[in-house]
């Protein structure tokens, strides 16, 4: 398994520190012999450790609000210039939610929280991809991922309006797939990660429970961000050219198990 990206370019969305996923695929990308472009929202530039991973895998920082036209326009302008033309690959791995971070409960939403919320983790997939489009800047057969969450389909209750928001992000997923598709060969696909250990992640209210459920209900266990690094490396090269429009469950078996025997085992106590 070596050198499955060598000579494709990329754009990495949503590396703020070690944790994150976008950082260890950075780190996954790199070591197969992608070139990488990393951006975040200028405000996590200056909070996070961005800059260190720019260091060690050799890439430029260009900073854009996904949720900012001009920026994301600024971005693309600035990345075909620095690959000298068009990108293989782009990870969305954004979100962020306005009532969570303001401990508004699911029945008591702030519908103005909830039009950024929606805005920053699921429509910027739409204005990354219609930037890119406008400009024709992903190459013929390239690929983007967008990272979600299985409560787009099941109820996690504390995980709020980001349901909501992750349903939307799947959709655009499958709407934007369709005309890409057609029109250059590009495939867009969301991969349902298992929790995580992250800034966003750690977000969401119980947690640590909600990790240790996960655990114990999936026959593979929960999928860490490395593993998950993996499967995106897998997306982004030619050996999965015809895989398209697809929520793909990256958790260890979880999505499809209805129980397990230590659930059981512990319920019985
Ligand atoms: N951690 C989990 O348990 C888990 C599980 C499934 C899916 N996901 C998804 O994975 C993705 C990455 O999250 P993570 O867990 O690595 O956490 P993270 O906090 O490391 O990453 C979230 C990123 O979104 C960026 N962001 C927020 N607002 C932005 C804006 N306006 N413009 C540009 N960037 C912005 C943040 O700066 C940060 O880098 C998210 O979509 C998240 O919902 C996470």
């Amino acid at each position: 398994m070596n050198q499955l990206l060598k000579g494709k370019k990329g754009i990495i969305f949503g590396a703020l520190d070690e944790k994150s996923i976008a950082w260890k695929t950075a780190l996954a990308c790199h070591a197969q012999g992608a070139e990488i472009v990393l951006t975040n929202a200028p405000i996590a530039l200056r909070m996070g450790q961005i800059n260190e991973l720019a260091k060690q895998i050799n890439a430029p920082v260009i900073p854009a609000d996904v949720t900012n036209m001009d920026d994301l326009k600024n971005l693309f302008e600035a990345s075909v210039k620095h690959f000298g033309g068009g990108v293989d690959f782009i990870l969305h791995s954004i979100g962020m939610s306005l009532n969570v971070r303001k401990g508004k409960h699911y029945t008591e939403m702030d519908y103005g929280f909830n039009q950024k919320t929606l805005d920053i983790s699921a429509m910027s997939l739409h204005k990354v991809l219609r930037t890119a489009w406008d400009m024709d800047a992903i190459n013929e057969g390239g690929s983007v991922v967008a990272l979600t969450y299985i409560a787009a389909q099941r109820v996690f209750p504390d995980y709020n309006e980001m349901a909501d928001a992750k349903a939307l992000l799947e959709s655009v997923t499958r709407s934007f797939g369709y005309h890409y598709g057609v029109r250059k060969k590009v495939r867009i696909n969301s991969i349902s990660q298992s929790p995580t250990r992250t800034t966003a992640g750690s977000g969401v209210k119980g947690f640590d429970g909600f990790v240790e459920y996960a655990e114990k209900m999936s026959p593979l266990g929960n999928a860490s961000g490395e593993d998950c690094a993996l499967y995106i490396v897998s997306l982004f090269s030619d050996l999965t050219r015809m895989v398209t429009m697809q929520n793909l469950f990256h958790d260890g078996g979880f999505s499809f198990t209805g129980v397990t025997q230590e659930i059981i085992e512990q319920m019985g106590k």
